[in-house]
């Protein structure tokens, strides 16, 4: 079974993908990971993220780089959103997410096109979203929990750039994929998002598959 969980940054995906991954007993890939690397990578080579040549470039990142803690600050975010606009990047990483996705015995994958793009036939597809506002207070309080003084105005300017930017692109722009389930976070708790997210697949696996055609 493929699970593909889709949302804008901060909207819980990611919690919610690890969560359905050790419920279901499936692997997981966290894809924004693999953009925050190339991200990073144009960053130590003095590379420009908006050149297209120097984002697709920093696609053969080391792998060590994956597990490095800058890849979770917001700047490696922010870079990342950059370099994920240039289809020659998205065509790089596509085989590898792509792989992971097709893996014996199915896999949880979460990001912005997964449902759209790289597993379009995966079996259950979610949308994981919330208000801006609630996003950016989330992020805030991860921030300050971290010791890391934000503002919490800046961040939400932050977070709505990044949405714009990653729903407007001409490539894979992020976007519910038909037949997504959309969960809403903005007022649910960390547990009862999980829950929640737990509850729609098990209703997905045990409905009857939809006809051809239907
Ligand atoms: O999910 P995360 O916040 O780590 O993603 C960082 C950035 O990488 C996103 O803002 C988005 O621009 C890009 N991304 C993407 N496609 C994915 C995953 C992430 O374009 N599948």
């Amino acid at each position: 079974m493929i699970v593909a969980v889709d949302g804008p940054t901060a909207s819980g995906k990611g919690t919610i993908a690890k969560a359905l991954a050790a419920h279901f007993g499936l692997p997981h890939l966290d894809t924004g990971l693999l953009y925050r690397a190339v991200g990073r990578q144009v960053a130590l080579h003095g590379g420009d993220p908006d050149d297209p040549a120097d984002a697709l470039a920093a696609c053969t990142f080391p792998d060590a780089l994956l597990k490095e803690e800058t890849l979770r600050s917001e700047a490696a975010g922010s870079l990342a959103s950059r370099v994920s606009v240039h289809p020659a990047v998205r065509r790089a990483l596509y085989d590898r997410q792509r792989a992971f996705a097709l893996q014996p015995g199915g896999a949880v994958l979460d990001g912005r096109d997964i449902g759209t793009v790289i597993a379009p036939e995966a079996q259950v597809k979610l949308f994981v979203t919330a208000s801006v506002a609630e996003r950016a207070h989330r992020r805030w309080l991860e921030m300050s929990a971290r010791g890391i003084a934000v503002d919490l105005a800046a961040m939400e300017r932050d977070i709505a750039a990044r949405d714009d930017r990653d729903m407007n692109r001409a490539d894979a722009p992020l976007m519910a994929a038909p037949g997504a389930l959309v969960l809403d976070t903005t007022t649910l708790g960390r547990e009862e998002a999980i829950a929640a997210a737990i509850e729609a697949v098990g209703a997905r696996l045990s409905a009857p598959p939809t006809p051809p055609g239907a």
